[in-house]
């Protein structure tokens, strides 16, 4: 990751600055997305540019113990396959272990089933594509496969 990236630990960011964030990798984000999600987040990941602007975002929701959750991995558009991705997770996972938790939840959609191994120490068997992992595609009736999900110990 280029060094002009600054990464913080529950910093506050506003709804437009994550809507902007979200519209920049073509997502859609309903305006008060941000705000009806935080109450529920053990902490959040911010990757801020040189200028302030926000680049990149993972939230961490846990079940108030030893289980987190990481959810809503974003990098803006313009900034990709530069290793934010990869950084905000691994900052992620520390902060959730210096939280307390023990065990991180993870999807592993496509975009992210390169990306985790580089970031999370993966069970044997997470290492492995599920059989749904080759269905990438929605079938005749417009279904998505469930993403195959995985835990790993912090
Ligand atoms: C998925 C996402 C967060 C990756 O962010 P990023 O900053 O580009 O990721 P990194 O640069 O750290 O990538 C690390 C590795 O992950 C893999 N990877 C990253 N983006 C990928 C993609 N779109 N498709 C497949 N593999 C991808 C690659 O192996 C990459 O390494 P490489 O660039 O050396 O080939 C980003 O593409 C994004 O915000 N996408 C839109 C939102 C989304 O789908 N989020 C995930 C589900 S919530």
């Amino acid at each position: 990751m280029s060094s002009e990236i600054s990464l913080a630990w529950r910093e506050p960011i506003s709804d437009d600055e994550m809507a902007d964030l979200v519209r920049s990798h073509g997502g859609i984000a309903p305006d008060d997305w941000w705000a009806t999600i935080r109450p529920h987040s053990l902490g959040w990941v911010s990757a801020r540019d040189d200028a302030g602007l926000l680049v990149g975002f993972v939230n961490v929701a846990w079940d108030g113990r030893d289980h987190a959750f990481l959810l809503d991995t974003k990098t803006r558009g313009s900034r990709q396959r530069r290793g934010i991705g990869v950084a905000v997770v691994r900052f992620a996972a520390d902060q959730a272990r210096a939280a307390g938790c023990e065990w991180l939840h993870v999807d592993f959609e496509p975009p992210l089933r390169k990306l985790l191994p580089r970031c999370l120490r993966l069970p044997p068997d997470r290492r492995r594509p599920h059989p749904s992992a080759a269905m990438d595609h929605a079938d005749a009736l417009g279904r998505h496969p469930v993403p195959p999900v995985g835990i790993c110990p912090l």
